[in-house]
């Protein structure tokens, strides 16, 4: 089954509260944990969705990042803000990032771009992001208890250098952050895949995660599949990934080798001719630049 990353998912987790930014609410019996927080423009709705669905000062432990990109950090800093008892955990490189300006100042600027879309939701509240506190660096073979409920830490590399999957194994729940690639179409039926930081790490991480056989999987933007549908998408992502890798060998063949016009061409016909793919065009180039230069890179060696 695959249902929209929207309200109650399961008896203890929530995806709150946009489907195309959940973040995952993850009620524990003694803890509970918060899996991404979005872009910062959403930061008080994720706020005022945690205090609906939890009661008490301190409604939540737990926030853990799944990379260090700005739609799923964003909201970190503000939450810190507001629930100061709050520890939030992240790759160790995700803190050095946030130490520099540069990165900081094209995070604010990527947010402000997602301004007209949720113009009104972050009021007059001030979701700036700024460096917060990373008080628990995360790594592989962390295990938290929840109560009844644990979440263990897999460093899942590939799309980012600091991606993070996180396993609860009592009910078999997988959030693979954007590891596993965004469901695309109306019925998440298509995988966009992002090998940023390396093509190989990115299937390794894929089939890691495959191999814990996820009876749910919680996808970064958008989807939850579940039962069969979770082993599924995961297979559909794996098989995604090598086709990107041949799309992008054969534009590169087209262009002789030269990235710069293996790129345009892409752009031109993937996504201006064929409209099919939800993220913002800029984004796009960016994030296909750095998957085409590290095939031709491959290439070359
Ligand atoms: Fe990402």
């Amino acid at each position: 089954m695959k249902q929209l990353a929207s309200g109650t998912i399961h008896e203890r987790i929530s995806a709150i509260p946009n489907s195309w930014y959940p973040a995952y609410l993850v009620r524990g019996g003694t803890k509970n944990l918060l899996i991404d927080a979005g872009i910062n423009l959403l930061g008080p709705l994720y706020l005022k969705s945690i205090r609906e669905i939890i009661a008490g000062p301190n409604p939540l432990q737990y926030l853990f990042l799944t990379h260090s990109h700005y739609d799923h950090l964003g909201g970190a800093g503000y939450l810190k803000r507001q629930l100061p008892e709050l520890t939030i955990g992240a790759h160790e490189r995700v803190a050095g990032l946030l130490q520099k300006e540069s990165v900081l100042e094209m995070m604010n600027r990527l947010s402000e771009s997602q301004r007209k879309l949720f113009q009104g939701l972050a009021g007059n509240e001030d979701v700036k992001i700024r460096p917060f506190e990373i008080g628990l660096i995360l790594k592989q073979g962390d295990e938290f208890d929840l109560g009844g409920l644990s979440c263990r830490v897999y460093e899942v590399p590939g799309h980012t250098r600091d991606s993070l999957a996180f396993f609860i194994p009592e009910i078999k729940a997988l959030f693979p952050g954007e590891a596993a690639g965004v469901p695309q179409g109306k019925g998440g039926e298509a995988v966009q895949v992002e090998f940023l930081s390396s093509y190989h790490d990115y299937l390794k991480s894929l089939e890691m995660m495959i191999g814990l056989e996820p009876e749910m999987v919680c996808i970064g933007h958008a989807w939850v599949f579940t039962g069969s549908d979770a082993g599924d998408y995961l297979a559909r992502s794996l098989a995604a990934t090598a086709r990107y890798k041949e799309l992008i060998e054969n534009y590169l063949d087209a262009a002789d080798g030269d990235a710069g016009r293996a790129i345009q061409a892409i752009v031109r016909t993937e996504y201006d001719e064929s409209g099919t793919i939800f993220q913002e065009r800029n984004a796009y180039i960016t994030n296909l630049t750095a998957q085409v230069r590290h095939i031709a890179g491959l290439r070359e060696n």
